[in-house]
């Protein structure tokens, strides 16, 4: 009897000891498996007399028992230790907003909204907004397009559904197909001096390599009593030189055509191509940048200033063609495509500053 309680005294020790699953395993192949201590003890029996065989053998199968649920005991409390202790060291913290490895990008358009801000606003231009969703006389009327003018057509506007309870160019309200809008808002709203730039959306139903649905514009509009061409012309050149970071950028003026500017005009930067690439710069190529013109009187008029007291200078330019140029984007579909490798690729990190250089 006595070495069976030694036999238990010792095994239950060793389970105690156990620090992990593993070894508690060994410990109940140790005991009880084939070759194990209490099975060899049974397996004496056989040569025992009839009265020994009965005692021992119901004391083994006690024991049998009771070291059986000593295990059990000890493999749940190493388990749930082996929890706990994962539980704690593979803890998320759900609520965390940023994951460090993920970096947000700025996209080139924000960048560039911001970088032409930055020239225009120590220029003293402030920046205006107006509706996306625009009707026909701030989109054309007002602008001096005259009526049933081909260059409405020209536009490729997108119309929403007429209004049943109107009538003729009111009925349909539109999207606005270029920025100049908001020249109208701001001069039936505001007594010159105006000094004003607007970066927004415009839409034209359109789609290829170089036109979008939805694209941007910045507009800018100057109003007082003096301004001239002289005056849009070094504007614009210098926004141009601080814009694409080149102080000898060449330029030129070519006459055109805006039913709402007088005498009208597209600015030209000068660039060279070589070996497929672009360079803004001195060259022996020009590339269009933007339209520009002293306001048309009937402008004026249509917005309540008088124009024998008043003129002013307005340009036009697009966004994604001034980014594309400045940082050699080849497609402007791209822009839309909301390619997590395109943005990490022409984005900009958060906290940069706007890119540009000679500021005057
Ligand atoms: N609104 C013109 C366009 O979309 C650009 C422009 C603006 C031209 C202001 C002259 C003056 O093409």
């Amino acid at each position: 009897m006595s070495n069976i309680d030694a036999l238990k005294q010792e095994i239950v020790e060793t389970v105690q000891a156990a620090n992990n699953i593993k070894s508690l395993e060994d410990i109940k192949t140790q005991a009880l498996g084939k070759k194990g201590k209490v099975t060899s003890m049974m397996k004496m029996l056989g040569s025992m007399s009839p009265e020994e065989r009965k005692e021992m053998g119901k004391a083994l199968n006690i024991l049998k028992n009771e070291i059986a649920k000593e295990i059990d005991i000890k493999a749940k409390e190493l388990k749930e230790k082996e929890i706990n202790k994962r539980l704690e060291e593979e803890k998320i913290d759900v609520t965390l907003s940023v994951r460090p490895e993920e970096k947000g990008y700025i996209h080139p358009i924000s960048q560039t909204i911001e970088e032409m801000i930055d020239i225009f606003a120590e220029m003293g231009f402030t920046v205006a907004e107006g509706p996306e969703i625009e009707d026909d006389f701030h989109n054309f009327t007002a602008l001096n397009f005259p009526p049933e003018h081909p260059a409405r057509q020209m536009h490729d506007t997108f119309y929403l559904p007429p209004d049943p309870n109107k009538q003729g160019s009111d009925a349909s309200l539109l999207l606005r197909t270029h920025t100049s809008t908001t020249q109208i808002h701001v001069m039936q709203n505001t007594k010159p001096p105006i000094r004003i730039i607007v970066p927004g959306r415009t839409f034209r139903s359109d789609y290829d390599m170089t036109h979008t649905p939805m694209f941007h514009q910045l507009e800018g509009l100057v109003i007082d009593k003096t301004s001239h061409m002289g005056h849009l012309k070094h504007c614009l050149i210098d926004f141009c030189k601080n814009f694409f970071g080149v102080e000898d950028l060449p330029v030129r003026f070519r006459p055109s055509y805006f039913p709402f500017t007088e005498p009208s005009a597209e600015m030209d930067i000068g660039c060279s191509h070589r070996d497929g690439k672009l360079t803004i710069g001195a060259g022996d190529g020009w590339m269009e940048i933007l339209g520009c013109g002293m306001v048309h009187p009937n402008v004026l008029k249509n917005c309540g200033i008088d124009p024998d007291e008043y003129q002013g200078f307005a340009f036009g330019m697009g966004i994604e063609r001034a980014a594309m140029l400045k940082y050699a984007i080849p497609d402007l579909r791209t822009f839309f495509e909301t390619d997590i490798r395109w943005l990490r690729h022409y984005g900009f990190g958060p906290v940069e500053q706007p890119n540009n250089a000679f500021r005057s």
